[in-house]
């Protein structure tokens, strides 16, 4: 038996088989086992003789068992080690990181810009009534924005909004002035997407709320604005417009940072750009918001977001911007 069991134990090189092998002689149905269980039916002369040699045999089988794993085990640690050896000469796995879309990029300089001039940033849902869209607004019953072909209606209720507008409404409805507020966000039309056009865009509106707010503070706010974005020499022009919300109203130009006023391919030969939306806030908002036009007024701006990326960064589709191509991306 322990001849047997010495060459087995020397044949395999396995834990699992070597752990075998002891059920086979030291097990409770072992063969050592067997002996020693037997004992019983030798006679007295017999039995101590017997017992010494089984009992040797089992110890020395258990050792021999014993040395064999731990060989077995320090083989296995070897190969582990030599499976993880790590070559730190090799060349590193480069890592692709993200970058800050240039939508989020122009969102935090805008933001940055009035921030720095005490304007608290407000938010409000994508998803508006009607009311707060248009009816506080001041937008007239008829008005051609207010078309199922221009807006995206989810009922006759709520809609997917088409400007952060009705942000000032819900400021103006929550706080009492003095309000200085830009809120920032996407915003929705019903467009074909083309080159200039996209059914998701993005606004950044203003708003200031206060006594004795007058249009000379409108035109100097976005006058240091516009020379903080787009350069100290930056000149502004205000031309008449038409907002329901505003009275008086005005679209904002700029000098074009690009030649400087001469005309170029960023400016199309204008030398001007258009930016913003501006105006004086009319009285009929204010008072749709709780505010007395007598005690209070306000100006408020509003502009696209994209536009002005799109602008300083020469991009001239507008498409690129939601693609998320990399190779795009990685560009700004
Ligand atoms: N909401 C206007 C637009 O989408 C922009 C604007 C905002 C104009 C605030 C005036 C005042 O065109």
């Amino acid at each position: 038996i322990k001849e047997n069991a010495l060459k087995e134990i020397n044949k395999y090189e396995k834990m699992d088989e070597i752990e075998k092998l002891r059920v086979k002689y030291l097990g409770k149905k072992g063969e050592i086992t067997n002996i020693l269980k037997g004992m019983g039916k030798l006679s007295a002369e017999e039995r101590p003789v017997i017992g010494k040699v089984a009992n040797e045999v089992r110890g020395e089988i258990e050792k021999a068992i014993s040395d064999k794993k731990e060989e077995i085990k320090i083989i296995e640690k070897n190969e582990k080690l030599k499976a993880e050896v790590l070559d730190v000469t090799m060349p590193g796995k480069k890592i692709k990181i993200g970058k800050k879309h240039p939508i989020t990029q122009m969102m935090d300089e805008v933001k940055y810009i009035f921030t720095g001039m005490g304007f608290k940033v407000a938010e409000g849902p994508e998803i508006e009534t009607v009311f707060n869209n248009f009816d506080a607004l001041n937008a007239p019953k008829n008005h051609p924005s207010r078309d199922m072909s221009d807006t995206f209606y989810i009922d006759e209720n709520l809609l997917l909004r088409t400007q952060t507008s009705p942000v000032q409404i819900r400021t103006m409805k929550s706080a009492k002035p003095p309000i200085k507020i830009i809120a920032p966000g996407r915003c929705f039309r019903f467009d074909e997407p083309d080159a200039t056009h996209s059914p998701m865009f993005h606004q950044i509106e203003g708003l200031v709320v206060d006594k004795n707010v007058t249009m000379a503070e409108l035109k100097g706010t976005l006058d240091a604005f516009v020379k903080q974005l787009f350069g100290e020499n930056t000149k502004t022009k205000f031309r008449p417009h038409n907002f329901p919300f505003t009275e008086p109203s005005a679209e904002v130009d700029v000098t074009c940072f690009k030649c400087k006023g001469k005309g170029c391919s960023v400016c199309k030969g204008e030398g001007w750009i258009e930016i913003l939306g501006a105006g004086m806030v009319h009285p009929n908002v204010l008072k749709n918001c709780g505010i007395d036009p007598e005690e209070y007024s306000g100006f408020a701006f509003g502009m696209g977001v994209d536009r002005i990326a799109m602008l300083k960064y020469e991009i001239d589709d507008i498409r690129l911007l939601f693609e998320n191509d990399m190779r795009f991306l990685n560009q700004f």
